[in-house]
């Protein structure tokens, strides 16, 4: 099973989205996927709670409910008891997720803005760590909090919370300072950039009002498209 959380310590990077669009980018890729919300706040339990699965789907867990063909949400404790104070249970956590090496091809966590002890246990569960971070002129200096953080989590947890790669989020496709700030974080980063760009695009912001993915509400987006080409780029290399 391949475990992939989406971690950055500042907010509104795009942490939820990317980890929602990727979970059911990988499904529609014929993965079976399990979605994991680590964050108290469970925004992306809320947003994915009117999809549905078509037809009778047996979760791999009492605990999952279906919300696409092959994809399951483990949804956040803190959503499910409506308490953002919400202890986390670790050793439940990893006792369910234990179990699940035969029935889950990919596992995609969505984690807080802060390495408290979400965040923590989302680099400790899994194996690969995505970084989205918005394309903005102080991109570079938010991201060292982070890099610090994986830093620390590799040391505690040996071959847990690896670096799989930054990504750029809200990318203004037309505006000349995005692609400075490209530029600029892949003289930084080097191959540590991923290759895919998310662009701003309206288009995520209306499906998740929708309460769906941007695949099912505007499939010929450009949010659609910079999503899929992201999970290629995850899936293949
Ligand atoms: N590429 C994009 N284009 C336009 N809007 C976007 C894009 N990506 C995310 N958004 C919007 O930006 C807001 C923040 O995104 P999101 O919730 O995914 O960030 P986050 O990192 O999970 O935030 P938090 O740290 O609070 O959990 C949301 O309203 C989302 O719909
Ligand atoms: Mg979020």
């Amino acid at each position: 099973m391949r475990s992939i959380v989406l971690a950055n310590q500042k907010g509104g990077v795009g942490k939820t989205t990317t980890a929602i669009h990727l979970a059911h980018g990988f499904a529609i890729a014929g993965q079976r996927v399990l979605l994991v919300d680590l964050d108290p706040q469970g925004n992306a339990t809320v947003a994915v709670q009117g999809m549905q699965a078509d037809g009778e789907v047996e979760p791999p867990h009492a605990s999952m409910t279906a919300i696409a063909e092959r994809l399951w949400l483990l949804p956040s404790a803190g959503s499910v008891t409506a308490d953002s104070e919400a202890k986390l249970d670790t050793e439940r956590l990893h006792a369910v997720v234990r179990g699940l090496e035969k029935e889950i091809d990919v596992m995609v966590v969505d984690s807080p803005p802060r390495m408290d002890d979400w965040g923590w246990a989302g680099v400790q569960l899994c194996d690969e760590v995505i970084v989205p971070v918005q394309a903005e002129f102080f991109s570079m200096h938010g991201l060292s909090q982070m890099m610090a953080s994986l830093e620390e989590a590799s040391q505690r947890f040996p071959g847990k919370g690896q670096l799989r790669g930054v990504l750029p989020t809200m990318v203004h496709a037309r505006e000349e300072i995005a692609s400075e700030v490209l530029v600029d974080l892949r003289q930084n980063l080097g191959a540590t950039l991923l290759n895919s760009v998310i662009f701003r695009d309206s288009s995520l912001v209306e499906a998740a009002s929708h309460g769906q993915s941007v695949f099912s509400h505007s499939p010929w987006s450009k949010g659609a498209l910079c999503y899929t080409e992201l999970v290629q780029e995850i899936m293949h290399g």
